[in-house]
C-alpha cells in the first residue's frame, strides 16, 4: 500500500530536466516518479530572476498537493533564482536543486581550463558567482552563453544541422584550449553528442545530474523514506501538445553518453 507522501517530484522549465529524471530512476529504479516540464514557459533562463522565481514556486505549489517526499529542480536555472525561497516554504519536504558542475571539473582538472556554459540567469545570479569564486584562483574558468540552444532543444532539434553550426559558432574559439565544459543546464546534455563532435575526444563534458540523483538518495535514507517498490513514472507538461509529450518520450530514451 503506498503511503501518502511517497512521491518523488521532478521539474523543470521543460524537457531539459529529463536528463536529470534519468539519473534520478537509474540511482532509485523502485521509487515512484513524477515529472512536470513547463515547456508552454520556456525558455526560463532569459526571464528575470523574479520571473523565474514566480514560475518555480507556482511548479511547486502545483505539485506539492499530490503527496510528495522529495521535490527535484532539475533546472540550474530554476535553482539558482528560487532554492532558497523553496526551503523556506518547504522546511519538511526534501528539496534537491541541480546546480553547474564546476566542482566536479575543476577536481577533475586541476589547475586546468574550464569552459562552464549556462542560461543567462544561472551566469548572473550569485549562486554560481560564489561556486566559482571558490576555483578562481586555482583554474582559469570561463563563461559561455548559448542564446538560442535551450529552444533548440524543446523544438525536438538537438541534433540537427542548424543546431551544430550554432554550437560550433560557439565554440570555435575553445577548441583545443580547455579541459573540460561544465552542461550547466539540463537541456544542454540532449546535445552532447554535438559538442563532442565539436570538441573533441580529449575534453571532458560534465553535468550535474549524476550529483543531483547522489544527493537525493542520500537525503531519502537519511530521513529513511527510501523505496524499494516496483517504481513509476508519470509524465505531464504545461504546454499540452502532443509533440511535446513524444519529444518528452523520445529525450527519455535518446543515447546522450
Ligand atoms: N533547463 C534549465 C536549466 O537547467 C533552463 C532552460 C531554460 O532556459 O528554460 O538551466
Amino acid at each position: 500500500m503506498a503511503k501518502k507522501e511517497d512521491l518523488i517530484a521532478v521539474c523543470d522549465s521543460g524537457v531539459g530536466g529529463i536528463s536529470v529524471l534519468r539519473a534520478l530512476m537509474d540511482v532509485m529504479p523502485g521509487e515512484r516518479f513524477c515529472y512536470y516540464g513547463d515547456s508552454a514557459n520556456a525558455p526560463y533562463g532569459i526571464k528575470t530572476s523574479d520571473q523565474v522565481r514566480e514560475l518555480t514556486l507556482a511548479m511547486a505549489e502545483y505539485l506539492m498537493p499530490r503527496g510528495i517526499k522529495a521535490l527535484v529542480i532539475a533546472c540550474n536555472t530554476a535553482t539558482a533564482a528560487a532554492i532558497t525561497e523553496l526551503r523556506c516554504r518547504y522546511p519538511d519536504t526534501i528539496v534537491v536543486g541541480i546546480e553547474p558542475a564546476v566542482k566536479l571539473a575543476a577536481d577533475h582538472h586541476p589547475g586546468g581550463n574550464i569552459l562552464v556554459m549556462a542560461t543567462d540567469v544561472t551566469l548572473r545570479e550569485r549562486k554560481l558567482a560564489a561556486l566559482m569564486h571558490s576555483f578562481e584562483h586555482t583554474h582559469n574558468l570561463i563563461k559561455l552563453r548559448s542564446p538560442g540552444l535551450v529552444e533548440l532543444v524543446e523544438a525536438g532539434k538537438a541534433e540537427s544541422e542548424e543546431c551544430e553550426a550554432m554550437l560550433r559558432g560557439e565554440l570555435e574559439p575553445y577548441i583545443g584550449k580547455v579541459d573540460a565544459v561544465v552542461l550547466g543546464c539540463t537541456h544542454y546534455p540532449f546535445v552532447r553528442p554535438v559538442i563532442r563532435k565539436i570538441m573533441g575526444e580529449g575534453v571532458e563534458l560534465v553535468d550535474g545530474s549524476g550529483g543531483t540523483a547522489r544527493e537525493t538518495l542520500r537525503r531519502l535514507e537519511e530521513a529513511g523514506l527510501l523505496e524499494h517498490g516496483e517504481g513509476s513514472l508519470t509524465m505531464e507538461n504545461s504546454a499540452g501538445s502532443r509533440e511535446v509529450a513524444e519529444l518528452a518520450c523520445r529525450l527519455l530514451d535518446a543515447k546522450i553518453d
